[in-house]
């Protein structure tokens, strides 16, 4: 099985150079080796390395051949360990035929020991991919599309596949069943992709191929099928995303520039939204007050980064529009048979779109009746696709693996709608939503000059980078943003942190606390200030080290503190999109500090295809 990337190119230049450029477009998704096959004067030319891109261009740069049509693969190692073996193409049993696989064959087992008993064929992997290349080459009799189709009618679970055969040098066959496809429309070329970054030198205009869909690529045209063969007329659709904006643009880490770039996506999600007078318009998405006055529950449903958005998204619908929310995990909503009917909300988030757990909610609510609206980054994702209605962060690409101005967006989006809720159905005083409508225009500027914490936290980062757990606390709005703080610091540093609300630590973690134990202490609630102390007191009385967070002006808390970074005035309400600037900044200078892998940490990659 994988989780990876795909690159397929069939034209008139050099397949090899195309193919080596695109898989580095993806390195972002994570991946821990990687393989290119050529379709060379009718042979199956295959060459793969473990490691970095590098590596395979290195060994391949050297080796005289090429051609006019490949495949090419990034995988990310979970069915078998990362090494040049188990790395795709995979090739069938005569060498003819060579496929990339992206997703997950379920029943893989199963086809082996049929592909095995009936084939005798010899595996050479251990992974679920290479059953889809054997059984390709046991259906092939000279028409790669049939045999793909035969292979996928076997075929038990999620896959982006892309096939080539030596026989027919002139095209590539693709399919694909809940994992990423695009198919890239060039000038005498044409492409295959899973995703756009690894196109965007070649070309902006692609075709979005659907589940169950079938595409052949030739160089001069684009067949897109249904799964009877009835050709798909599908719209092109034009990238408009700068190519520079896939690139870090001076910074030394991706996870740098998109912490920086955070005022403008939040500018960007925010004004796109507002007219001059202050009123929301939700990109078409109608909620009505008849259809919001019929909505009895809402679910807000999401994992890692996602989640604790959604933990914020919670308490801003319950507070502005006084509809019950409950937030939830994907990977748990799936199996505890949820209470969702046609009177329920789905408030789906995903910054990629393709996170496998949270589709799979997204369907199980979409059966059970409920509306899909969807906050997701990615334009034409799975998650965009399969929504009833989408609203869109404006974050621009996000392409360090740790989740930052995705985060900052996806809270501004929560904002919105929960405003947009509260005043459509006539519950939040007119007084009060004009109140946060001027809070939320004023954030941009303020998480600008939040980002200008960066020196002190620099020199926290060097104090603390030899800790080897790190506590963050706090109550309200602020547990959400400790949470996200823990997560950030515990993906790109590889230290032990800890997240908890306040009120909780008196009930068995606090026996956790010894001398110079650090806690970070979320302190933005101007409502939960006086308990914050008390909690600040309680941790200092068994020799703890304290670094709180608090609004500038709150000099008490500076006092009862070893340290305090202070965050700009705000409402309590969107204080949180502030008060996680400084910690996603403490948790990218100790990495840095640390030498960790910063924009691809270790066993972790950008979008998680995989249950
Ligand atoms: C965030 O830093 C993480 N990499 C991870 O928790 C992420 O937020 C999660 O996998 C959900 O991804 P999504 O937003 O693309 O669905």
């Amino acid at each position: 099985m994988t989780m990876c990337g795909i690159v397929g190119y069939v034209g008139n230049n050099s397949a090899k150079d195309m193919i080596i450029d695109g898989l580095k477009s993806l390195e972002y998704r994570g991946y821990d080796s990687a393989g290119i096959a050529l379709n060379a004067k009718g042979k199956i030319i295959v060459r793969k390395e473990s490691g970095v891109i590098a590596n395979l261009e290195k060994k391949i740069g050297k080796q005289d051949f090429d051609g006019n049509l490949g495949i090419g693969h990034t995988r990310w190692a979970t069915h078998g360990s990362p090494i040049r073996e188990n790395a795709h193409p995979h090739l069938s049993a005569d060498g003819r035929i060579a496929i990339v696989h992206n997703g997950i064959i379920e029943n893989y087992l199963e086809l082996k020991a049929q592909l095995k008993k009936n084939h005798r064929i010899e595996f050479k992997s251990e992974t679920d991919s290479e059953v889809i290349a054997h059984l390709i080459g046991a259906h092939y009799k000279g028409d790669l599309v049939e045999a793909v189709r035969k292979a996928v009618e076997r075929m038990r679970g999620a896959y982006a596949v892309g096939a080539i055969a030596a026989d027919e040098p002139d095209k590539i066959v693709a399919v694909r069943k809940d994992a990423p496809l695009i198919a890239g429309i060039g000038q005498d070329s044409n492409y295959l992709a899973s995703d756009i970054p690894a196109l965007l030198k070649y070309t902006r205009d692609i075709y979005l191929i659907e589940n169950d869909e079938i595409v052949i690529i030739t160089a001069d045209d684009i067949k897109i099928y249904d799964e009877d063969m009835t050709r798909v007329r599908r719209e092109v659709m034009h990238v408009t995303w700068d190519a520079a904006a896939a690139e870090k643009g001076g910074y030394e880490h991706f996870m740098k520039k998109e912490i920086c770039e955070q005022p403008e996506g939040i500018r960007e999600t925010l004004e796109r939204r507002l007219d001059d007078r202050g009123d929301i318009k939700l990109d078409g998405v109608e909620l009505t007050k008849k259809e919001l006055d019929a909505i009895d529950r809402i679910y807000i449903v999401a994992c890692g980064t996602a989640s604790h958005a959604g933990m914020q998204g919670k308490a801003l619908i319950e507070r502005f529009a006084g509809i019950p929310t409950e937030t939830d995990l994907a990977s748990e909503f799936r199996y505890r048979n949820p209470l969702v009917n046609e009177r329920t909300l789905f408030l789906c988030i995903s910054q990629s779109g393709e996170t496998l757990d949270t589709l799979e909610a997204l369907r199980e609510a979409k059966r059970k009746g409920a509306r899909v609206l969807s906050i997701c980054n990615v334009v034409g994702s799975s998650v965009a696709r399969e929504s009833d209605d989408v609203f869109y962060t404006w974050a621009g690409p996000e392409i360090a693996v740790a989740s930052t101005k995705a985060y900052t967006t996806q809270l501004v989006c929560l904002y919105l709608i929960a405003l947009y809720m509260g005043r459509e159905r006539g519950v939040l005083p007119e007084s009060e939503y004009r109140r946060m409508i001027e809070e939320l225009r004023a954030l941009p500027q303020k998480a600008e000059e939040t980002l200008k914490t960066e020196n002190q936290i620099r020199e926290l980062a060097e104090r603390f980078c030899i800790k080897e757990q790190i506590f963050y606390i706090g109550r309200g709005q602020d547990v959400g943003t400790a949470y996200e703080a823990s997560l950030k610091l515990k993906e790109v540093s590889y230290i032990n942190s800890f997240a908890i609300a306040a009120g909780e630590l008196k009930h068995g973690t606090i026996a956790l606390i010894r001398k110079q134990t650090l806690f970070f202490v979320l302190a933005s609630q101007d409502a939960l200030y006086e308990k914050m102390l008390s909690n600040i007191e309680e941790i200092k009385a068994r020799s703890a080290h304290v670094v709180s967070i608090a609004k500038k002006g709150n000099r008490r808390i500076a006092k009862v503190s070893d340290e305090t970074i202070f965050i700009p005035q705000c409402a309590d309400e969107v204080a949180p999109i502030l008060a996680v600037i400084p910690l996603q900044l403490l948790a990218y200078h100790i990495a840095k500090l640390k030498k960790r892998n910063i924009d691809k940490p270790r066993n972790l990659a950008k979008s998680v295809t995989v249950e």
